[in-house]
């Protein structure tokens, strides 16, 4: 007998006749979320139609995940992760957009609530919250990734018809041109901390009136603008990781092939945008620190969020050609960053701190009921696990959450040193 995984999800109430999940929805962890997102919205299947992340059909009707996830992105694979413009940008820290739009279902939060991010990195969460109608929040150390979680946000609102008018009766050779001529030394720049709050349309607005070329590009609206940066600083990205490699090639190749690709993604979302009648909601990118959030106490009504896994990457070496294109000085950043104070003895303490830290900001600002996910990997360090997710379970009650669990998700392949990742769900 073939078991129904449709039927364990929902409790016996449906059979696969009427509900579908993704024909990928395969590892223990995913059913535990799509069991998750079902239970909070059983009631209500018109709605749960729209927002499920794991249903491709939900009574016999396509689920939006279904459409949003057919605008395929570069590295896309199955329903999870890079679809629309998730795939902007290749940041080597993204989590899956599928799993994030799965637990902001199972908290509930809808357009009248608000969800933070505060590692933002290059925005997935705030992507995913524009695409369920639900306002968001998303706080960043790097202005780098500001900008990138901005554009990338942004990219959902732009109407393709106008933009391809345009990139059809233009050079891209000349577009290209005009990123490549800026020279890199020539740019840095310091945020003033004293003069207000950061958000990733003002740090924008600065790099164009203040360090970029003048000229036809810096002319063009503000949301055009900032999508072809996007492309060259994917272009750069590209050139950076495969120079010296069996793949390396010219930038401008990579540049001319990314922006083709762009481009059909931004005609692909508008039209999918417009099919199933979503309009996606505009979320708020502020530079800052997870650490002393610039959010009031109990504001946000959830939040999910992917800290630095320990002190595993070094996310200013992996993005140092965006640094630099940017005109962002790395050292100043690299002593605020969790996970990459300190020197080789003090690290992980200050990471241990640093995450407590912010632990106990999240609390902060979540509602009185409200839900934090953190998903953190588990990371080996001088060959002991750091097994940090245990830390934060026996945090959590000492800080006042009321509950804690974690799942455990498998990695396949990919990064040696990371087995598994945790999805911690604390409750305030
Ligand atoms: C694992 S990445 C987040 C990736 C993100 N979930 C995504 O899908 O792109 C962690 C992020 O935390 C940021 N970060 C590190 N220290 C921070 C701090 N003190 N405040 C805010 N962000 C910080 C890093 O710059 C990095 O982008």
């Amino acid at each position: 007998m073939l078991v129904d995984p449709v039927v364990w999800v929902t409790d016996g109430k449906y059979t696969g006749q009427s509900l579908k999940l993704f024909e990928d929805v395969s590892q223990l962890y995913e059913l535990l979320l799509a069991r998750l997102e079902f239970h909070t919205w059983r009631n209500d299947l018109e709605t749960f139609r729209w927002r499920t992340a794991y249903f491709a059909e939900v009574n016999g009707q396509r689920s939006y995940h279904w459409y949003i996830a057919s605008v395929r992105g570069k590295g896309q694979i199955g329903y999870s992760s890079q679809y629309m413009t998730h795939w902007f940008y290749p940041y080597k820290g993204k989590f899956h957009g599928q799993m994030v739009k799965s637990l902001i279902n199972f908290m509930g939060v809808t357009g009248d609530g608000i969800v933070l991010d505060p590692f933002l990195g290059s925005g997935t969460t705030l992507i995913e919250c524009a695409l369920l109608g639900v306002p968001s929040v998303g706080v960043e150390i790097n202005p780098a990734l500001c900008i990138v979680s901005q554009i990338k946000a942004d990219c959902l609102f732009i109407d393709y018809p106008s933009l391809d008018t345009f990139l059809q009766s233009t050079s891209p050779q000349e577009v290209f041109h005009y990123f490549h001529q800026k020279p890199p030394s020539a740019l840095r720049w310091v945020l003033q901390e004293d003069s207000g709050p950061w958000t990733g349309k003002r740090i924008l607005d600065v790099a164009w009136s203040e360090h970029m070329p003048r000229g036809f590009v810096a002319d063009l609206p503000f949301d055009w603008k900032n999508f072809l940066l996007l492309c060259y600083l994917h272009a750069l990205s590209d050139y950076t990781y495969l120079k010296g490699t069996a793949k390396e090639r010219p930038i401008q190749d990579f540049f001319l092939q990314d922006l083709r690709e762009y481009a059909a993604t931004l005609k692909g979302t508008w039209q999918i945008l417009r099919a199933i009648q979503l309009n996606p909601k505009r979320p708020s990118v502020y530079l800052g620190d997870a650490l002393h959030l610039p959010l009031p106490d109990e504001s946000v009504d959830g939040i999910v969020t992917s800290p630095p896994y320990s002190i595993a990457l070094d996310y200013i070496k992996n993005d140092e050609h965006l640094l630099n294109y940017l005109g962002i000085d790395a050292s100043s950043l690299r002593e605020r960053m969790v996970g990459l104070r300190g020197n080789r003895t003090d690290k992980l303490r200050l990471y241990e701190q640093d995450m407590h830290r912010a632990i106990a900001e999240m609390y902060r600002v979540l509602k009185p009921g409200a839900y934090a996910a953190i998903i953190l990997g588990d990371v080996v360090v001088n060959s002991t696990r750091t097994n940090f997710c245990n830390r934060i379970l026996t945090w959590a009650p000492q800080m006042g959450f009321r509950e804690s669990v974690a799942l455990r998700r498998p990695i396949l392949g990919g990064y040696a040193r990371l087995r598994y990742e945790y999805i911690i769900i604390l409750r305030k």
